[in-house]
């Protein structure tokens, strides 16, 4: 494969390496990934995640795989493990079948290319969505995000970050409200990182902060990412995002989804059919990372952790996707439906 270079994944001289969010954002450590294994533990960790790029990697080291001269079987085997590495999100599926389809109709030989175009679409879907969506973003804006959306979680600028930064970039004199995202810190940390990185304005929140922001006027979009779109509307994102909608409804504030057409899921009807990924309860008992880890809850304290929860098509007031941007009555009509 050619050398492949984004901001948290990167293929370079025969390498394929991570870059360790868990160490976000006190340090800056790349970690090589030459295994199914050390993929699918990486995954798992959220030392590589959000939604399009766990996809993107997982194709890069099947390619990487086919280079190394793995038969057609061991690359079969590999991908179904890598396509059951987490449930909620579908482009690493969507990714896989890719792959798979490659494999069946040009065989092994065509992988690399097929893993490189991937990565190069990703970062096409990423800008195609960052300029329709700032055209929506009227100068002067606060606007609060959920979770990562950006550069760490996809091969681009980004999904809902990507919208921001393009908004900044034209020089629309943007503000961001950064949900800190509870319980893995994911805006507190990664989201704050970027935009330091990027000189973009902005005020980190604890979750439960939003409601009172939005009551006082100081919230005139909320924009977030997603994990799978049904073919309805509906869709799951970091586990929060409900809330928000409820409440940027509730106040009467425009909410958007913004995602690739690889986040689209055709044959889930609903939301209701998205599964859930739940996670450790030490997640939620207290806190870790590159600090090290703290525990506040007493070590037995029962505790429910999914990882996503579901927003209801109807508090949705565009998805912004990278072919355009549709409305309540145009998800009513099936447009994302297959055929
Ligand atoms: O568990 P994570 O950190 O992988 O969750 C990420 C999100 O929920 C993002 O909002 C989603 O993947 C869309 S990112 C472009």
């Amino acid at each position: 494969m050619q050398d492949l270079i984004a901001t948290s994944l990167k293929y370079q001289q025969g390498t394929l390496s991570v870059l360790d969010q868990h160490q976000l954002p006190d340090k800056e450590v790349w970690l090589a990934c030459h295994s199914v294994k050390s993929m699918v533990d990486m995954i798992k960790k959220l030392q590589i995640r959000g939604a399009p790029l766990i996809g993107i990697g997982a194709s890069l080291l099947l390619g990487y795989l086919a280079e190394q001269g793995v038969d057609e079987n061991g690359l079969r085997e590999a991908a179904a493990t890598l396509r059951a590495a987490r449930p909620t999100a579908v482009n690493l599926m969507n990714n896989m079948d890719s792959m798979l389809s490659v494999l069946n109709t040009q065989g092994v030989g065509a992988l690399p290319k097929e893993a490189e175009r991937l990565f190069h679409e990703d970062i096409a879907l990423c800008d195609a969505m960052a300029s329709r969506g700032a055209q929506l973003i009227k100068p002067n804006s606060h606007i609060l995000t959920h979770c990562n959306t950006g550069s760490l979680a996809t091969a681009g600028v980004g999904t809902a970050i990507g919208v921001i930064r393009a908004a900044h970039d034209q020089g629309k004199n943007i503000h961001v409200y950064v949900d800190e995202t509870r319980p893995l810190l994911q805006g507190g940390r990664l989201t704050t990182w970027e935009m330091g990185k990027f000189n973009i304005p902005h005020t980190l929140i604890c979750d439960n902060m939003a409601a009172l922001l939005m009551r006082d006027g100081k919230v005139d979009y909320v924009l977030v990412g997603a994990d799978r779109i049904a073919a309805n509307g509906d869709f799951a994102n970091k586990v929060g995002t409900y809330a928000l909608a409820v409440i940027a409804h509730y106040h009467k504030i425009p909410f958007y989804v913004v995602a690739p057409y690889t986040t689209v899921d055709p044959e889930c009807p609903e939301g209701s059919m998205i599964p859930i990924e739940e996670r450790d309860a030490a997640e939620v008992r207290g806190v870790s990372g590159s600090f090290g880890a703290v525990r506040w809850s007493p070590e037995d304290t029962p505790v429910f952790n999914p990882a996503f929860d579901v927003t209801p098509a109807f508090l949705v007031t565009g998805w912004i996707l990278d072919n355009a941007v549709y409305s309540q009555d145009e998800i009513h009509k099936g447009v994302l439906k297959r055929g």
